[in-house]
């Protein structure tokens, strides 16, 4: 008996897969076909997978093409598959070419030409599109936009800026098309708002009035009747209004945080982060794209403190050391926190450098968090005993913006699941970072 073995993350199956599994059959007696996992196509940066693998792997039984179906999880697993199963033969269509042959070594590399002209990329991309208008000037939207061809579907409508000097040449010619954020709005689904903070409250609004969704980078406002207001004409109006934290979005954290949750580690009794980015603050003038440090850096330093701890503190103590006595300009900032049953802390600056790390201690042991923590791919669990310790890594492609810009377009389908940051924790972040405190 000849033994075929074939792979695919066979999204939304396809003629060209059905043409593809039918002659891997035809080259033997018996196939074997691999579906990929969610988590092996993360790891391997195709991230816009629209079915489970559940759903993928029932479409494949359905086809009555596989003897056997499998779940590929790792990197590697094939030569181990081939060697379990006896395979004889593996094959893969010819958009692979070449890059299987170090499989020859365990069982026969056949490559078939692949169908023209379809492909689950297309049919993602074809399926549902958005238009996203981009408001900012800062670094972060070349970055924004940059991210935004990983995901299938995304079309970049514009941009609203302020001033041009940090955007690259494509959002410099795509800005001077663009005279106002109504302009902007006309031809937008949706607007990932990255402007000074103080702007946000009135382009937020001006969007959500023009019913167009909202992914804004945090704070959405400096006040909480500001966001109370937004909040509600979000909810009014069915739109998606976003707070944009990409860290909440990054496996990683995510993973970490469900360990957390599972008591690995005990009861929590302390949550402390730092972020820091050392800039030249010495300048008269600060540049208008730099916020101080707790504007800047505060929504990532509280994040996990609330997401942990919940968000109901007793008391939240505040250190600034300011540039100039009444300036507003923190160059560094700590708060503490208490909590019925724990402590937390947060360390922000932009004119001091310290340790960008992150640890949570519990009954039980802790968790460590390297600097950068907040572009975090990877995380220690350590316990008294330093051979109990346990290392997790999890790939993190573009800085977690790419699976931001993911879930802010799968919340906009009504997938609820992909909500990451509460409405009380938008809110909380607004209480400590913004004018009312
Ligand atoms: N395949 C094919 N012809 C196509 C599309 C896919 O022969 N038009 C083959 C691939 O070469 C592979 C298998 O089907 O052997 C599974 O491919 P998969 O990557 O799941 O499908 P794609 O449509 O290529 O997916 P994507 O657009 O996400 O890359």
């Amino acid at each position: 008996m000849t033994k075929v073995i074939t792979y695919g993350t066979y999204d939304f199956l396809h003629e060209g897969h059905i043409r593809l599994l039918k002659r891997a059959k035809e080259l033997g007696d018996y196939l074997i076909v691999g579906v990929t996992a969610e988590d092996f196509d993360m790891a391997r940066g195709k991230i816009n997978v629209g079915q489970s693998l559940m759903e993928r792997v029932e479409a494949i039984r359905q086809t009555g093409l596989a003897d056997r179906i499998i779940v590929e999880e790792y990197e590697g697993q094939k030569i181990d598959d081939i060697r379990r199963y006896e395979a004889d033969i593996f094959t893969v269509g010819s958009d692979w070419l070449g890059k299987f042959d170090y499989l020859n070594e365990y069982c026969k590399v056949v490559y078939l030409d692949r169908t023209e002209g379809i492909s689950s990329t297309d049919i993602r991309n074809n399926s549902q599109k958005l238009r996203i208008g981009l408001v900012g000037e800062t670094n972060i939207v070349n970055k924004f936009k940059n991210e935004c061809r990983y995901v299938n579907g995304i079309e970049i409508s514009g941009i609203y800026a302020s001033t041009l000097e940090s955007l690259d040449d494509d959002l410099k010619n795509l800005a001077m098309q663009c005279d106002s954020i109504e302009d902007l709005l006309v031809r937008s689904d949706a607007v990932y708002i990255a402007s000074k903070p103080s702007e946000h409250y009135s382009q937020v609004m001006t969007a959500l009035k023009a019913g167009v969704h909202v992914l804004c980078e945090s704070p959405i406002t400096l006040t909480i009747r500001q966001f109370e207001e937004v909040s509600r004409m979000a909810v009014d109006r069915n739109l998606v209004l976003m707070d944009g934290i990409k860290t909440a979005y990054s496996l990683a954290f995510n993973r970490m945080m469900l360990l957390i949750k599972s008591g690995v580690i005990g009861d929590v009794l302390s949550v402390d982060t730092t972020c820091t980015s050392l800039i030249d603050i010495n300048e008269k003038a600060l540049p208008s794209h730099i916020w101080n440090s707790i504007t800047a850096w505060g929504p990532t330093a509280l994040l996990p403190v609330f997401m942990i701890m919940g968000t109901d503190y007793s008391q939240a103590v505040r250190f600034s050391k300011r540039l100039n006595n009444n300036d507003d300009f923190d160059v560094f900032t700590k708060v503490s926190f208490i909590f019925e049953d724990g402590v937390a802390s947060i360390k922000v600056g932009q004119g001091v450098k310290s340790e960008g790390e992150m640890v949570v201690s519990g009954t039980k042991g802790y968790i460590y968090i390297p600097a950068p923590w907040w572009k975090t791919d990877y995380f220690e669990v350590r316990y008294e005993n330093p051979s109990d310790n346990k290392r997790y890594f999890y790939q993190l492609e573009g800085e977690g913006i790419r699976y931001e810009i993911l879930s802010f377009f799968n919340l906009i389908k009504g997938h609820r699941s992909y909500n990451r940051i509460s409405k009380e924790i938008s809110r909380q972040i607004i209480e400590i970072v913004g004018q009312d405190g």
